[in-house]
């Protein structure tokens, strides 16, 4: 089995090589395996499309040639050659790797991925690209265009938003990966996955790799990388009501998602104002004479609560038990609920 998969491999990346011979990208940050170089292209363009980092790759690389004349730089200085690029937070950390670099490494970029991992701005995709380009190190580096093509490769049927299920994705691609050159073999899939491999019209009849795919076979390229429907989530309004003094009606809940929790009065309404839940005898008219005084929404995995407070004027029935305001910490609410009364009635 192992046996079968190392052969398929091989194929595989020799496949990928031809391919990559022919039609490498030419891009800037490739004409050297500088550290330094490749560094700020992958930090350039870890938010960005090669075609609008690459002018300021040149920009950058012309003004600070070496990692010691960026770690000079301020950031209100070095924020000029950024701008348009967003995520500030990105030039700030790279002032400050270059820093590191520059004081505490004698200039040299560490040369392993976790020593990479260290350093500010330095995420797993960026230290595998680093280390494999690089130092020759055996990461895989996966971003949007490896997961696409793998996950196509594989038929791979899981959300990769769930970290579990990209390390599944990362051990596969690794199943294919050559045993030396993995800097090349993860640009080739960067290009392969920016020319042929693409979301949409994917180039198939002409991609050097198309055999080995799986999606390609059953032709469910589309479905790859898979994303799981978003849960339609069921939209609920909830109308509670508070006296105008300091008693506080509560009354304990018997059912569904707040069981065993004490809420004040009040009725719920789905998302057609059809009367769902009351644990009162207010209603719907109740509510047309009086304004909210707070207004929040409450976020569940299958619902989106908009909660509404009001104060109440006329008397509810006698089934509620009355709380002074001082004792609510004796019971335990539902946490919009209990936040209400902290904020608005202040505990
Ligand atoms: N995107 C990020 N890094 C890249 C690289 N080295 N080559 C092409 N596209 C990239």
């Amino acid at each position: 089995m192992l046996e079968t998969q190392n052969i398929k491999a091989q194929s595989f990346a020799s496949c990928l090589e031809l391919w990559y011979n022919d039609n490498k990208r030419e891009l800037p940050w490739r004409e050297s395996i500088d550290p330094y170089s490749v560094w700020l292209s992958e930090i350039i363009l870890q938010q960005t499309q090669v075609k609008q980092g690459w002018d300021y790759y040149l920009k950058i690389i012309k003004a600070f040639p070496t990692v010691s004349d960026l770690a000079c730089v301020s950031v209100d200085d070095f924020y000029p050659y950024w701008a348009g690029l967003g995520y500030y937070s990105r030039a700030r950390n790279l002032l400050k790797t270059a820093q590191i670099v520059s004081e505490k490494h004698n200039n040299f970029f560490p040369n392993t991925k976790s020593e990479l991992l260290k350093l500010p701005g330095i995420g797993d995709y960026t230290a595998s690209a680093i280390a494999s380009i690089c130092f020759d190190s055996k990461d895989v580096a996966m971003d949007g265009n490896l997961n696409r093509v793998f996950g196509r490769i594989s038929e791979f049927g899981k959300d990769l938003k769930v970290q579990k299920h990209k390390s599944e994705l990362k051990t596969i691609a690794e199943s294919f990966a050559p045993k030396s050159n993995l800097g090349d073999f993860n640009q080739s899939l960067m290009d392969l996955g920016s020319s042929i491999c693409t979301s949409s019209n994917p180039k198939c009849p002409i991609c050097p790799v198309s055999v080995f795919c799986e999606a390609r076979k059953a032709d469910t390229q589309l479905s790859f990388p898979f994303k799981s429907k978003p849960i339609k989530k069921e939209l609920l309004h909830l109308h509670y009501f508070i006296h105008d003094d300091d008693n506080i009606h509560i009354k304990k809940r018997t059912d569904g998602i707040w069981n065993n929790l004490f809420e004040l009065p009040g009725f719920w309404l789905n998302n057609q104002n059809e009367v769902i839940y009351n644990n009162s005898n207010l209603n719907f008219d109740d509510l047309i004479l009086t304004q909210p005084i707070w207004k929040t929404k409450h976020l569940l995995s299958h619902k989106i609560m908009h909660i509404h407070f009001h104060k109440l004027t006329t008397e509810t029935n006698t089934t509620f038990e009355i709380l002074n305001k001082n004792e609510i910490h004796t019971k335990a609410f539902p946490r919009p609920i209990e936040k209400f009364i902290c904020d608005f009635i202040g505990d």
